[in-house]
């Protein structure tokens, strides 16, 4: 079974949806949730799924990136994962750390990439008038947001939803995506997986 390491900023509803979907009978295991933010809402939530955590707070380091992500990589190198999700997880990762992983690393993004990298997406999709909205699962490289992508779900964008009807419309889609692509892509299937409007 493939060993996933699964990176986290905050609440960590995604992190719960693929640690949820990785029953026994699945290629995959959680063997680690990795945030860098000791507060973070998810890291209680891995420990009750028994999951291992640990925390590395980036600001001690300041600016100093490669510092920040040797200790995520010391972290890393403990579990030895064979695949990363990012879910949630809010800081720029350096190029050496994407080529690290590259083909190993996958980011869950709320927009239909390649339409609005970075952040405030929901706010961007109103604004746009977009009609549909929706996430991406996608395999990380040193472009921002911008790797292949393995997956997206779309919802319609009504005249009066605020980004935050938005994001709650759209979470669930994200936790149906994300364990969706992962399946996929741990037994080495690259189809793309569609849901949603
Ligand atoms: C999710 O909506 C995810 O798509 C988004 O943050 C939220 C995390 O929620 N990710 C990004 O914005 C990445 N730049 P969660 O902690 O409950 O999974």
């Amino acid at each position: 079974t493939q060993r996933v390491a699964i990176l986290i900023s905050g609440g960590g509803s995604n992190m719960v949806s693929l640690v949820n979907a990785m029953t026994s009978d699945h290629p995959a295991r959680p063997v680690l949730v990795l945030s860098n933010d000791p507060e973070a809402g998810g890291l209680a939530k891995a420990r009750a799924l028994n999951v291992p955590t640990f925390a590395v707070d980036h600001r001690p380091f300041g600016k100093d990136r490669a510092a920040f992500e040797a200790a995520l990589q010391d972290a890393l190198m403990l579990a030895k994962p064979d695949i990363i999700c990012l879910a949630g997880f809010m800081r720029i990762l350096t190029p050496d750390f994407t080529r690290h992983w590259a083909g190993r690393m996958l980011n869950i993004h709320p927009s239909l990439l390649p339409k609005y990298k970075g952040l405030h997406t929901h706010q961007r999709a109103i604004d746009a008038g977009d009609k549909i909205h929706g996430c991406s699962v996608h395999e990380v490289t040193a472009e921002l947001d911008g790797g292949p992508i393995l997956g997206q779900a779309r919802i319609a964008i009504q005249s009066d939803d605020t980004p935050e009807t938005l994001a709650a419309k759209l979470l669930p889609l994200e936790h149906q995506l994300y364990p969706a692509v992962l399946h996929r892509y741990v037994t080495g299937d690259r189809r793309m997986v569609t849901l949603g409007a």
